[in-house]
């Protein structure tokens, strides 16, 4: 089946179409186009994501955007309208969903309700395909920080998530904190490079906590205070890249040590990584390098920070194993995940 997929739960609009099929539980996914356009420069000079001003920029953009993703798949006919209909800024989620309703309405197709966090949890499958199951996925995006038990295809289990801030949302505040701008990940592991990760001694927030829960603000406001402290004596050079290597070991020494217990007690046969965080390249090798022989299944970066694909192809397999009687009519945007299972 052709699966266009819709996303503006935050400050991307995405649409992709992609071909998907299930034969004997195993899914295949091939990406026709993915177009994503960032509103990176309409928020930079706030400093993070101002929700109305995002969904003006959704309502302008998805009409050119579709007629991109169309274009570059060669005007497909669409099988299935997949959107993603939570969690999210929900000024967001309404243009995307309204959006998808009326082409529901207009092309006379089906249209399924995809949930951002489950997106993420199937991304890593969309080049791989299939992954030995049962695995562990670590999802770790701008709004979400979760360990997922997957037994099934469809059939997962939230095992943990932050309670508190995001790892990402920990990346964005902390590179805040050192001017560097936004958005906040891709800057504190460009600085990192150049720092020393062990200069500062930053606090692991519930690495020993025995469950799979997370807590990023007690780690963001330890920076603060080593930040403020040495304010008052001025260090010149101001160690940014310091800081910023000494936070990024700290937030993901607890993701890989959580990661790693939960694949042990759970006897995973793989691991999987998604959302924006994802994205880090040292997050990336040095789970590997915990996992040992244990594949850790990873999108590619653009299947990483939010787009398109992952809500067509999770939308696609969400389809083909429940078979919902999911019309236009039915379509809601919501503020909460539900990450139920499906099966
Ligand atoms: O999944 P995503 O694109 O959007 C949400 O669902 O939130 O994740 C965005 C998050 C942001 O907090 C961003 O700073 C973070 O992913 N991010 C990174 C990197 N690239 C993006 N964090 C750490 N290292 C990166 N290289
Ligand atoms: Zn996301």
């Amino acid at each position: 089946m052709i699966v266009l997929g819709i996303e503006t739960s935050c400050d991307e609009t995405a649409i992709s179409v992609v071909e998907a099929s299930l034969t004997d539980g195993k899914p295949l996914f091939d990406i026709h186009s993915n177009i994503v356009a960032s509103q990176i420069d309409v928020h930079k000079k706030f400093g993070g994501v101002v929700p109305n001003l995002a969904a003006r920029e959704h309502v302008t953009n998805l009409p050119p955007v579709l007629q991109e993703a169309l274009k570059k798949a060669k005007a497909p006919t669409i099988d299935l309208i997949a959107v993603a209909t939570a969690p999210g800024l929900i000024p967001c989620l309404l243009t995307g969903t309204h959006f998808a309703r009326t082409l529901s309405w207009r092309w006379g197709i089906p249209a399924i309700g995809v949930d951002h966090m489950e997106a993420h949890l199937y991304s890593p499958l969309i080049e791989k395909n299939m992954a030995p199951l049962p695995a562990i996925a670590l999802i770790v995006s701008g709004g979400h920080t979760m360990i997922v038990r997957v037994d099934a295809l469809g059939d997962h289990t939230v095992l943990g998530e932050t309670v508190d801030d995001a790892a990402g949302e920990a990346f964005d505040k902390v590179a805040r904190m050192l001017d560097l701008g936004y958005p906040g990940g891709p800057a504190i592991s460009k600085a990192a490079e150049k720092g020393n990760p062990h200069a500062f001694q930053f606090p692991r927030p519930m690495k020993d906590s025995g469950d799979y829960r997370f807590s990023f603000s007690g780690l963001k406001t330890a920076v603060l205070y080593a930040i403020q402290d040495l304010e008052k004596n001025r260090p010149d050079p101001f160690p940014v890249n310091d800081i910023a290597a000494s936070f990024q070991q700290a937030a993901i020494d607890v993701l890989i040590s959580k990661t790693k217990q939960a694949a042990t007690k759970y006897n995973a046969k793989s691991v999987w990584l998604s959302g924006g965080v994802a994205a880090n390249t040292l997050l990336r090798a040095s789970l590997q390098k915990t996992l040992g022989d244990t594949p850790l299944i990873v999108p590619s970066i653009s299947l990483s920070t939010d787009n398109g694909a992952m809500i067509a192809a999770t939308g696609a397999l969400k389809w083909m194993l429940t078979k919902p009687a999911s019309n236009w009519r039915t379509l809601q945007a919501a503020t909460l995940h539900h990450l139920k299972p499906w099966i």
